[in-house]
């Protein structure tokens, strides 16, 4: 079932692109627009524009780019009619229900979101109403998990059964192999259909960062279990472990809002802050942590606090997160817990205000490293001193900030009784490996987001003049798209990606329809056309020079002033393009003994038109407003 035009524009006008856009990264206000990190490629300074006016992101370092509806698309890998629902949703439009199976659009993405959320319904139902589950639920019980904070997390039970899903499944129609690809289903090594993969489990889903979920990590009930304390869904399409925090989704918010991120290691460790309203946590749980989980950390704030326990395990997880942390361009602090504790039973035995108190006293990266090597007694010996110093400069060497990493060597030589200048000759030696690693990583990474940018580096190839033209139909409607092409027939275009908007342009002006570009953009199903709108929307008109001379500010230049010298300019090229082939037609005519006379008429009567553009114009700048509002008074 279609959702109605009208609905949409309805809700697209309810809806907020900065309001929308800011709940899944941090947005800054640069002058009329909103700037922060893309989250469609890896970047350190902010390239992704969100303008308010518009209703449009576009990002100038990978070319993504489109309205509110295909953020969420392209965010979540949905379809639009998922996207639409989502944003209905939040901005409290209600839409006609619809079976959500019968939805042909549907992806298999979305097939797999459904499938995850009819597994934790499942998990739920298990957990709150079967004889069994209440094991489970004694045990959240037992840690001191509230209902609420069951229900927040949506924890739930695997059935201590082979095919209790299974069947589940079967029952609501979910294909068995789809459930195999959710990760939540395995195929028998003889291939004669499959089996639950948790079983007897208390189950913690993960949820994206839209919140929804995605995969699940499952604790362990039985003492007879012969698996791991924890198991955890498979990478799925939906489900990408390096890309995925535990508990993002409900924290996000008050990360934003503390502008710090307190990181743990287990799914406990986060649970049990949070239900003490230390919201601002997300835990590595499921995986080791990894460069984009810190990305994703990055959209909402800057620094992060690492908690960890005070055994080695401990310190060395510490210790490579630090680097990893670094090395993204965060800032990152250390707190140390007290021997024998995790967050979890820390919080539980002493209470939010002395985990507070805890955070309160986290150390940077350079003291809690000179503590580490202190109680492994490296410091007693010169080498050991030595090396300690030299693992500290390499951590600095990982500092992307040039003022800052010279901070810290001036620490460290303070700390250690040590020239500035020796540390910095070791730095430059570890810098220098380092520059040369982040440009290998960097142009890969300008490759891959090539690949995915085609259109922006695309439109740059578009010939800036149609180019102008068609970004100031996109922008000032019908009447100036008339003027356009009563000048410029769409014929005259020639590059394919303007002929397509322009094809949509005159398609609304046949049908007497209004137009702003962020609807249009709902009417394109090439996601490259969308990037391209976008990107032609956010680019300046490429013509400023020319108009500064004519007076006009560069940055409220006048509409009808840049369509002037636009068609001007175009007409122009267009007649030199008649001459020079007027002119080889002539010299063939003069080789055969033809007559000439119609060639060199033609060639007067282009150097006439041409000389007439230069000194008249097309008039637009001035007497087409003119003629143009005497045309809305009559009618
Ligand atoms: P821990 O063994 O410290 O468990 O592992 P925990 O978090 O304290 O678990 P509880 O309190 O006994 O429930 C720390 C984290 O390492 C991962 C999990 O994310 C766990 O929370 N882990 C641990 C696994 O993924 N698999 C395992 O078998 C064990
Ligand atoms: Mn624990």
């Amino acid at each position: 079932m279609r959702i109605p035009d009208s609905k949409i524009d309805e809700i697209r006008n309810a809806a907020d692109i900065v309001d929308i856009i800011s709940s899944y990264l941090a947005l800054k206000k640069r002058g009329k627009n909103y700037v922060g990190l893309c989250p469609f490629h890896q970047e350190k300074t902010p390239s992704f524009n969100v303008s308010p006016d518009r209703q449009m992101y576009h990002c100038f370092g990978c070319g993504v780019g489109g309205n509110v509806f295909t953020f969420l698309m392209e965010l979540d890998k949905v379809s639009f009619v998922e996207s639409v629902r989502t944003i209905a949703e939040r901005v409290g439009v209600s839409l006609p229900e619809e079976g959500r199976h019968d939805d042909e659009r549907a992806t298999e993405n979305e097939a797999l979101y459904d499938v995850c959320q009819i597994a934790s319904r499942h998990f739920r139902h298990n957990l709150l109403k079967t004889v069994e589950g209440k094991l489970a639920l004694e045990y959240f019980y037992h840690r001191s998990f509230s209902d609420e904070t069951i229900e927040k997390f949506a924890l739930g039970y695997a059935m201590n059964s082979w095919d209790d899903l299974t069947r589940h499944a079967e029952n609501e129609k979910v294909s068995l192999s789809l459930l195999e690809k959710a990760g939540l289903a395995v195929r028998r090594d003889d291939g004669s259909g499959v089996y639950d993969r948790f079983r007897g489990r208390a189950i913690f889903p993960f949820f994206s960062p839209t919140g929804r979920i995605v995969g699940f990590g499952a604790r362990k009930m039985r003492e007879d279990d012969p698996l791991g304390k924890y198991i955890n869904s498979p990478e799925t399409p939906i489900y990408i472990k390096s890309k995925t925090l535990y508990g993002l989704f409900q924290a996000k918010e008050a990360i934003r809002e503390k502008e710090y991120a307190i990181l743990v290691e287990g799914y406990a460790d986060l649970i049990t802050p949070y239900q003490a309203r230390i919201r601002n946590i997300v835990a590595s749980s499921g995986t080791a942590l990894t460069a984009e989980q810190i990305q994703l950390i990055g959209r909402y704030a800057k620094n992060i606090t690492i908690v960890y326990d005070a055994d080695s395990a401990g310190s060395k997880a510490a210790m490579r997160g630090v680097d990893l942390i670094i090395e993204q361009g965060l800032d990152v602090k250390v707190a140390s817990l007290p021997a024998g504790n995790d967050p979890d039973t820390f919080v539980r035995e002493k209470g939010a205000e002395a985990f507070d108190e805890l955070l309160g006293q986290a150390v940077s990266f350079l003291d809690f490293k000179t503590t580490v090597f202190q109680e492994r007694g490296m410091l007693s010996s010169p080498e050991g001193q030595a090396e300690a110093v030299r693992s500290i400069v390499e951590t600095i060497a990982k500092i992307p900030d040039q003022l800052k990493r010279g901070l810290y060597i001036k620490h460290v030589a303070e700390k250690y009784g040590l020239y500035e200048s020796t540390l910095h000759q070791e730095l430059e030696k570890l810098s220098g490996k380092n520059r040369q690693r982040i440009r290998v990583a960097e142009s890969q990474r300008r490759v891959e987001a090539e690949g995915s940018a085609q259109p922006a580096r695309e439109s740059l190839r578009v010939p800036t003049l149609e180019r102008d033209l068609v970004k100031l139909m996109l922008e000032h409607g019908p009447e100036m798209a008339t003027a356009i092409f009563d000048n410029c027939g769409p014929e005259e275009f020639s590059d394919s990606h303007i002929k397509q908007v322009n094809e949509m342009i005159l398609h609304h002006l046949e049908e007497g329809k209004e137009w702003d570009v962020a609807a249009l953009v709902n009417e394109v199903e090439d996601e490259q056309m969308k990037h391209f709108i976008a990107d032609i929307v956010f680019n300046k008109y490429e013509l400023s020079a020319g108009w500064a001379e004519r007076g006009a500010s560069p940055d409220e230049p006048d509409p009808w002033m840049i369509a002037e010298h636009c068609l001007v300019l175009m007409r122009k090229q267009e007649i030199d393009r008649l001459l020079a082939e007027n002119h080889r037609n002539m010299k063939e005519a003069s080789a055969q003994g033809a007559s000439l006379k119609e060639f060199m008429e033609y060639n007067q009567t282009l150097l006439h038109e041409k000389k007439d553009l230069e000194t008249h114009g097309f008039g637009l700048a001035n007497a087409a407003r003119g003629e143009l509002n005497e045309e809305t008074s009559e009618s």
